[in-house]
């Protein structure tokens, strides 16, 4: 199929950027939508030109690494489907595509279609983490956790952190990547020690790196790649407003 290709070019974060456009000719329905973006590099560099920068890395939907803005849709048209999943075959032979990074205060663009995603990892080593004393691992018998807490954490451990909820907030806001992290270990017995402490850094963190707040949009769950729900942020809220609580009483 061919296709017209109009990316958003910028040299470096001081860059001001622009749309460019590319024809994108000859390109397979069963390739993937990074793999269609690897020919057309391959192209740009026979001829010369600086091929377009974008993050990639596992192509298996499951490091959070690729992040695409694809007609305006964070990781573009198919649902629960991150952009190394998607494929080509979801496009139709003429089609104009227009491929932006994530747009956000708290994620600036690098190059191209590549965002500083720092800030994710900040909240993270703020809290989003458990303590594991030294000595023999307990046996996993010793830690008996209900069938459906267990699966209401994994449901919030799936969030891998690729930012597109943020990237299709109208206020920037972090809240479903926070909420499912804090979520995921406050469910679990390994998370209770640092339950309070975790919720308290984690939004602190949040705030201190530039995201908006949540007014119950829901864009964040419409785009998420992992079906991440937003009741992770109303579980978040109820944590921190404990943690607030638990903190004034001491
Ligand atoms: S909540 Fe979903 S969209 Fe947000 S970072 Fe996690 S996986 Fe990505
Ligand atoms: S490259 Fe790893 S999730 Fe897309």
């Amino acid at each position: 199929m061919d296709l017209k290709l109009h990316v958003w070019r910028q040299k470096n974060g001081q860059d001001q950027g622009k749309m460019v456009s590319y024809d994108a000719k000859d390109i397979s329905p069963d390739m993937s939508f990074l793999e269609m973006l690897d020919v057309l590099n391959e192209r740009l560099i026979a001829k010369n030109e600086d091929p377009i920068a974008f993050d990639h890395d596992c192509r298996e939907g499951i490091c959070g690494a690729c992040s695409l803005m694809i007609n305006g849709v964070a990781h573009g048209p198919d649902k629960g489907t991150t952009t190394c999943q998607l494929h080509m075959r979801r496009f139709k032979n003429g089609d104009s595509i227009f491929i932006e990074p994530w747009r956000a205060r708290a994620f600036p663009v690098l190059k191209d279609l590549i965002v500083d995603r720092g800030s994710f990892d900040r909240i993270q080593q703020a809290g989003g983490f458990v303590s594991v004393g030294a000595g023999g691992a307990p046996d996993a018998n010793c830690l008996p956790i209900p069938k459906e807490k267990c699966d209401q954490a994994f449901d919030s451990a799936a969030c891998i952190g690729c930012g597109a909820c943020v990237a299709s907030c109208k206020n920037g806001s972090a809240m479903l990547f926070v909420s499912a992290k804090i979520s995921h270990l406050a469910l679990l017995p390994q998370g209770e020690p640092e339950r309070e402490r975790r919720a308290l850094m984690m939004v602190q963190q949040m705030d201190q790196e530039g995201f908006g707040n949540c007014t119950n949009q829901y864009e964040c769950e419409a785009v998420c790649p992992k079906e991440i729900k937003v009741t992770n942020i109303a579980h978040m809220n109820r944590e921190f407003m404990r943690a607030s609580l638990f903190h004034a009483e001491k």
